[in-house]
């Protein structure tokens, strides 16, 4: 989603999380934003006034009683040339300055004197976090409407692990995106999107998998973020960086990527787009496999995984509204696509063309069609992304 003309006041606190307000400002600006910054004493000292004027483009904001910024008004007018206030990272400090109304900084009197919503990132020691102070400060600046990112739980710089993490930068993104984003034609559905390979394992070091990139199914998850849905997308071991906005469910095997489907409903969309392996070894074995001279090589028995797609449309109540598969063909595209629509129970099966020299795997372009009960659409030579967002179009068409 592009950020193109929004204006962000960014706040920096006092915090050692402060050195990754630099690569925020980065990455609002590459989505279009404008960034002012204000920052507070306590975040010079991680990082420099410097730094941020020349990330962002513009002056840098950091003293109340400056006659030369704004004649002294900064702390009124930096929020009214502002969309939206982001304060991150926002220490335990400033969070119960905001609270209680204190304004004895340049960053504690414009938010106090702000008139835009505001979001704050908290960033601190997981038991500064968990103290009933910070946590009673929290609950009432949320009481007034201000919007929360995070923290997340790991490492903390101060070598505890525990909550209090600034969310990811990305993540911090993603929020700031959702607070502008206008309502789409998905806006309040839910969908479900399976993505790459599945990798079987056989022993604790090797595997079977397949060659799925991942991209197309990566796709639709952003395309159909990008209509206003809520999407769960569930992904196999790719190479792909997560899409923006996309809750993403990490997994390996084909009954880790089942297990994480159905805690993902309900759903009003599902798009099974991974490509699953059908069987997985029977026994996997304990310990390495050790070669022996002489001996045979292993035998492998496998037992088939469970079909995902073909679960959730022999699913009663709860079955996703819209249920759609892919067929990878090398041959007689249309026939066997209406097979699996029908064996499979969906809705709609994206059927494409894999057979050699077509470059679908792994590639960035893709031909489709779809097949429906009683309709076939060809579409042209397609990018992924273009089949991803015309094939999210496609789906908000027909669940309305
Ligand atoms: O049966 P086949 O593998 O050709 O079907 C492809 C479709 O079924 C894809 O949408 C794929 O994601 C889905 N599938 C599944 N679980 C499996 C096998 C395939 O969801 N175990």
């Amino acid at each position: 989603m592009t950020l193109s003309g929004k204006r962000i006041l960014l706040i920096v606190a006092g915090g050692i999380a402060a050195y990754k307000s630099l690569d925020l400002i980065r990455r609002l600006r590459d989505r279009g934003a404008s960034v002012r910054c204000v920052m507070t004493d306590g975040a010079k000292q991680f990082v420099t006034p410097l730094s941020l004027a020349s990330l962002s483009g513009q002056p840098l904001s950091d003293d109340l009683f400056s006659p030369h910024d704004d004649n002294g008004m900064a702390h009124i007018n930096l929020s009214r040339q502002t969309d939206l206030v982001v304060v991150a990272p926002a220490t335990a400090d400033l969070l119960a300055k905001m609270a209680h109304g204190l304004a004895d900084d340049l960053a504690s009197t414009t938010l106090l004197a702000a008139d835009k919503p505001v979001l704050v990132a908290p960033s601190m020691n997981q038991f500064m976090w968990a103290h009933p102070a910070t946590q009673a400060n929290l609950a009432l600046l949320k009481q007034r409407g201000v919007l929360q990112i995070g923290p997340g739980a790991g490492d903390l710089a101060c070598g505890e692990v525990g909550d209090g993490r600034l969310a990811e930068v990305m993540d911090i993104v993603a929020a700031i995106e959702k607070f502008f984003a206008k309502p789409g034609p998905l806006t309040g559905k839910k969908a479900l999107v399976t993505s790459g390979p599945t990798y079987e394992p056989i022993d604790p070091v090797r595997f079977i998998g397949n060659r799925s990139s991942g991209k197309q199914g990566h796709a639709i998850a952003a395309a159909l973020a990008d209509l206003g849905a809520e999407v769960t997308l569930v992904s196999g071991p790719v190479s792909l960086p997560d899409p923006e906005g996309v809750r993403v469910v990490k997994v390996e095997t084909a009954r880790e990527m089942d297990a994480a489907c159905q805690a993902a409903l309900p759903a009003d969309i599902a798009v099974c787009a991974a490509a699953v392996a059908d069987w997985r070894a029977a026994e996997v074995a304990p310990q390495k496999l050790k070669k022996q001279a002489g001996a045979d090589a292993p035998a492998l028995h496998f037992v088939q995984n469970p079909d995902i797609l073909a679960g959730l449309g022999a699913m009663g109540a709860g079955r996703p509204r819209l249920l759609v598969g892919f067929a990878a063909e090398t041959e007689k595209l249309v026939e066997h696509a209406q097979a699996k629509l029908a064996a499979k129970q969906c809705d709609l099966i994206v059927a494409n063309d894999v057979s050699a020299g077509t470059g679908t795997f792994g590639g960035d372009a893709n031909r489709v069609w779809l097949v429906e009960k009683d309709k076939v659409t060809e579409w042209p030579p397609l990018s992924k992304r273009d089949v991803a967002v015309r094939l999210a179009q496609a789906l908000s068409e027909r669940l309305s």
